[in-house]
């Protein structure tokens, strides 16, 4: 091709690309295959890889950024971001609406907006390309975050009209589902989880490596023209239009009221509805409509008059602790959970709150009978936020954690470094031994369907299991005279723990319930050692040399090793016929994948991702976490991250869902 043929393909290709991220991101309405799709970025990516000089940033290829950054460069803003007043009631409003009506008269019109809970942004395009992203920072000063903008699949990198210039405000957030997914994960691999989403938007909106913002699954809604270049607007509902039409992602919510009871008949509506939301709002922010008004009104240093942001009442209630009962988790960690009168609190009824650890009970001072302030942590976990001391009769106790454990009655001791009380009974606590059942027999350990916590415990209270091991020498008789088991429930119980003994050495690894080893480096260990025997008898310094394996880890596991109890459970296991043997990296696999390495992202539909990463490992294949030139394919579910795009800019083969099936055999 010549040069100019080329230039015009990148830049056909970019145009379509970007239009099918808006269908698929921004509307919500993909209008071609992933397969398709994919061409397209391959032949650009091939078109850039040989014409690099004509790569520019706001190429659809440049949404996942390079190399990690030292530092955030600082940005003033041209037009500082301030925020917004709030008004806490119906009294408050009514003081808002009787201020502007003071200034520009009694014909004024509201926009309302759903006031989403993220975290401010500024960004500005010059002649149509997105050039800076930036946080808002102390209002005048805030920090660039282009790089982490751009992995935000949402935000246009161009936009569908070449303006010289705009200049435009949004709130960057997690939905609900990914702060969940993302805590789930962090808890499995030991690491603090976050207090809701948006601090977990802004944990991501300030990571260096890009690559791990891109990983975050933010998204973004846009809600203010601050400048715009090329446009006469003369109101704010017009402004929403006009960057709907630029391609941005705009909150349908919303509507123009007349009055201010419109403007209440909305709120109220919200207050109930925005527990439904896929993301967390925490108010309204109610907006003069007319441009020419809101500059009537003006501004003071801190926030606009023409605005304000009505916040929804937390969403918290008061009731008073009955009980703090202590449970005694896998790994012998004490857990105190609060016990209180059930109330009503976003959407269900509640009336245990988790109450962490002795230093949050000492901190908050919870007693036994205290009125406590209960919210939604996130509008999903319960959590007791205060102590309500005004209201203590004198009658209420504090409460001491266990010196011993509850369950067992061996030592509970705490350790340096650590805010948990641990039982110190081991194999010999009857919680701890159940809870690690329950973990071994679990979904993502060996998966073993039908047994779930009340068959366990019923197990271990008719003492026919004292370990995860004795599961395999169940018999028929054993379980059918449970309760709740009939003859098929028990056969096909049977079937399953047999079954189980098919599982991977990953899978082995991470349901012996070893402290801090999460399924992730459980799966970095069996691609390392071939067989149990061989991990347990890795020393310290072995099993750092891994990746993702550091000092804490390496010893949690060879102490884990080191407990009698432990390596007697691991032997019966073994004579019971589990034993699973993995494919050394750098070995010779067998089966159809056998040497083809596969890395999976985005949600796949008829599978989960162990499930996926099981079947390819039956078949001799490996799944690792990270795309390089040695990958050999990648599996793109729906709302893939930031692997896909590295994928592409390597050319490594993608393959849909369906593709995935065929090449494993399952269709
Ligand atoms: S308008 C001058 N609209 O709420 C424009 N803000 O203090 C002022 N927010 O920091 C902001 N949703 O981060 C506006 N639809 C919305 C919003 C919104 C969320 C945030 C914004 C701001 C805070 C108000």
């Amino acid at each position: 091709m010549a040069d100019k043929e080329v230039m015009e393909r990148v830049n056909q290709l970019r145009r379509l690309i970007e239009e099918h991220n808006y269908y698929y991101y921004v509307l919500d309405q993909p209008r071609i295959t992933d397969a398709e799709y994919d061409r397209l970025m391959q032949e650009l990516i091939k078109l850039e890889e040989k014409h690099p000089e004509l790569i520019t940033p706001d190429s659809p290829t440049q949404r996942v950024g390079g190399q990690p950054l030292p530092f955030f460069a600082q940005v003033r803003h041209r037009f500082p971001l301030l925020s917004l007043n709030d008004a806490f009631g119906v009294d408050d409003l009514r003081d808002f609406h009787r201020r502007v009506v003071a200034t520009v008269g009694s014909d004024v019109e509201y926009v309302v907006e759903l006031k989403i809970d993220g975290l401010s942004v500024a960004l500005t395009y010059d002649q149509g390309i997105l050039v800076t992203g930036a946080t808002r920072g102390d209002g005048e000063v805030g920090e660039d975050v282009t790089q982490n903008l751009k992995t935000i699949r949402s935000l246009p990198l161009r936009l569908r009209q070449p303006l010289a210039r705009l200049e435009v405000r949004g709130e960057a957030f997690m939905p609900k589902e990914a702060f969940a997914r993302l805590n789930a994960a962090r808890e499995s691999a030991g690491e603090p989880t976050f207090a809701n989403p948006r601090n977990a938007a802004a944990g991501s909106l300030r990571q260096l490596d890009p690559k791990v913002a891109a990983h975050r699954s933010l998204d973004i809604f846009v809600y203010q023209v601050m400048y715009v270049e090329g446009y006469q607007l003369t109101t704010h509902a017009q402004a929403l239009e006009l960057l709907e039409s630029l391609g941005f992602k705009v909150n349908p919510h919303r509507r123009v009221c007349r009055c201010l009871e419109e403007v209440m008949d909305f709120a109220r509506q919200w207050e109930d509805k925005r527990h439904d939301l896929p993301y967390q709002i925490d108010g309204l922010v109610i907006k003069v409509n007319r441009l020419d008004q809101q500059a009537a009104l003006g501004a003071t240093a801190k926030s606009p008059r023409w605005a304000v942001a009505y916040k929804f009442p937390a969403e918290q209630a008061q009731t008073v602790v009955r009980q703090i009962v202590v449970s005694v988790g896998r790994t012998g960690v004490l857990t105190p959970t609060a016990i209180f009168d059930p109330v009503r609190l976003a959407g269900t009824t509640v009336s245990r709150a988790t109450l962490h650890n002795e230093d949050y009970i000492r901190e908050k001072d919870v007693r036994l009978g205290d009125t406590v302030v209960v919210q939604k942590a996130g509008d999903i976990i319960p959590e007791v936020v205060e102590v309500k001391k005004e209201k203590r009769t004198g009658q209420e106790k504090p409460f001491q954690m266990p010196r011993t454990c509850p369950e067992c009655g061996a030592p509970a001791v705490r350790l340096e470094g650590e805010a948990a009380y641990r039982c110190t009974g081991g194999i010999y606590c009857p919680a701890q031994v159940r809870e690690r059942i329950i973990h071994f027999a679990s979904r993502n350990a060996m998966d073993i369907e039908g047994l779930g916590p009340a068959i366990i415990s019923q197990l271990l209270a008719a003492s026919l299991i004292r370990d995860p091991a004795d599961l395999y020498s169940l018999r028929y008789e054993d379980l059918v005279q449970l309760e709740r088991m009939g003859p098929q429930s028990s056969k096909n119980l049977l079937a399953a723990i047999e079954r189980s003994k098919q599982n991977s050495l990953a899978q082995l690894i991470f349901a012996l319930g070893i402290m801090h080893v999460g399924e992730r480096a459980a799966a970095v260990l069996s691609r390392h050692y071939h067989s149990l025997d061989e991990l347990m008898a890795a020393k310290v310094e072995d099993l750092t040399k891994l990746p993702d394996v550091g000092p804490k880890i390496a010893e949690s596991i060879v102490s884990f090793f080191e407990v009698p109890g432990n390596r007697q459970v691991i032997a019966k296991l073994k004579a019971a016929g589990v034993d699973p043997r993995s494919e050394v990296e750098g070995g010779q696999a067998q089966g159809k994948l056998a040497g083809k390495t596969f890395v999976l992202t985005g949600t796949l539909e008829r599978f989960s991702r162990s499930e996926a990463e099981k079947l390819i490992e039956s078949q001799g294949g490996k799944a690792t976490s990270s795309v390089s030139k040695k990958t050999d394919y990648v599996v793109v579910g729906a709302n893939p991250g930031s692997k896909y795009d590295r994928a592409l800019q390597l050319g490594v083969k993608i393959l849909s869902e369906e593709e995935f099936l065929k090449l494993v055999g399952v269709e």
